[in-house]
């Protein structure tokens, strides 16, 4: 099967078969079926956050249940379960619609709802694990259904238990706890300034939403137009003292709240635009012009020879500031 449309750089992969479920009852079940019992799966959202370097070996399985319930409402708080397929933004302007605040930060996020606890989105000062109550999910190590609760989830900046074990878990929903009272989050650099442009003092959480959706669209460019897959790398989280030695060198580097208080993160889309690559390109590979972490596919670029580009990029920061930096999308058929 041609996954070329399936994934949001555009390159052309292929998997010996790809199956798509509706039900997701019936996943013990297919799951006995020894391809997908033995051999390695690929669970496929939206292809928003993956780099196909080669073809996915086994089964690549696509879930397109696009349900999504109320499941608790006591008025101030409520509980929603969404299914794994449905479009993350589609989603945020679902909660949004029902007067539910929370995810307004996370608007436009490419990907689907099932990928969100994946690698715990974020954006704007916020993660979907500050709004995540539970994920369902299909065991492969018991072939049954279970339930994460969020702790189970081990979230941390873009990671979680389901990236530590990769072919364990397939993500069937996810419930989210959201509330109506309006607490927006506008502190990020950005967002409030956005607000202001828009002439809104008092923002709503729709609001917010629509701010966001404005700066992404300035800053990050559309998958639909040109191949990417958002952040290619994650800002990496260094010790307090290399932060130190950093800003000392360079007073204007970005330097964030890290893990705990003995750690910063840095920004990579700095320290790679420090190293000249924005705006860089080779054949159909590239950096984008409106932001140096996000790696692009003008056209015709192999997942190959984006990734031979991101290696070059990765080696040139560690070269010139001794910061190792690490994708941040799962690269399929070949390792960093
Ligand atoms: N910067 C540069 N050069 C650039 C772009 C940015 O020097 O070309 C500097 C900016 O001046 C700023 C800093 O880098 O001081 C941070 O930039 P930005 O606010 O754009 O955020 P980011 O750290 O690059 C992260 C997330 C994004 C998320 C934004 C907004 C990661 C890996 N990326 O990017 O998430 O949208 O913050 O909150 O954490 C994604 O994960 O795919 C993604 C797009």
């Amino acid at each position: 099967a041609k996954l070329d449309a399936r994934n949001t750089f555009g390159v052309a992969a292929r998997a010996p078969m790809l199956v798509e479920v509706a039900n997701t009852d019936a996943l013990p079940e297919l799951f006995g079926y020894a391809m997908l019992r033995d051999g390695p799966v690929l669970v496929l959202g939206g292809g928003s956050n993956l780099l196909f370097a080669g073809d996915p070996q086994g089964v690549v399985l696509a879930l397109t249940a696009q349900s999504i319930a109320l499941i608790e409402d006591d008025g101030d708080t409520a509980i929603v379960r969404a299914d794994a397929g449905v479009e993350w933004h589609a989603f945020v302007l679902w909660t949004l619609g029902h007067g539910l605040a929370g995810l307004e930060n996370l608007a436009l996020i490419p990907g689907t709802v099932g990928a969100a606890p994946i690698q715990n989105i974020g954006a704007y000062g916020v993660e979907v694990r500050e709004a995540i109550h539970a994920v369902h999910a299909f065991d492969r190590t018991t072939r049954t259904m279970t339930t994460l609760t969020a702790t189970q989830c081990a979230f941390a900046y873009r990671d979680s238990v389901f990236k530590h074990q990769p072919d364990r878990y397939v993500v069937t929903s996810v419930e989210f706890r959201l509330s109506r009272a309006t607490r927006v989050r506008i502190d990020y650099a950005g967002v409030g300034d956005e607000l202001t442009a828009m002439g809104i003092e008092t923002p709503r959480a729709s609001q917010v939403a629509e701010a966001v959706c404005r700066i992404r669209r300035r800053k990050l460019p559309d998958p639909a137009v040109v191949g990417n897959a958002g952040s290619f790398f994650k800002n990496p989280i260094v010790p307090l003292a290399q932060a130190q030695a950093l800003v000392d060198a360079h007073p204007h580097a970005p330097v964030f709240r890290g893990a705990d208080d003995g750690t910063r993160k840095l920004s990579a889309a700095w320290l790679i635009d420090q190293c000249g690559w924005k705006g860089f390109r080779e054949g159909d590979a590239g950096v984008a012009p409106s932001h140096a972490l996000v790696l692009v596919n003008h056209g015709r670029a192999t997942g190959a020879e984006l990734l031979a580009l991101a290696r070059r990029i990765a080696a040139s920061v560690e070269e010139r500031f001794g910061v190792a930096i690490e994708p941040e999308p799962r690269i399929v058929g070949a390792r960093w």
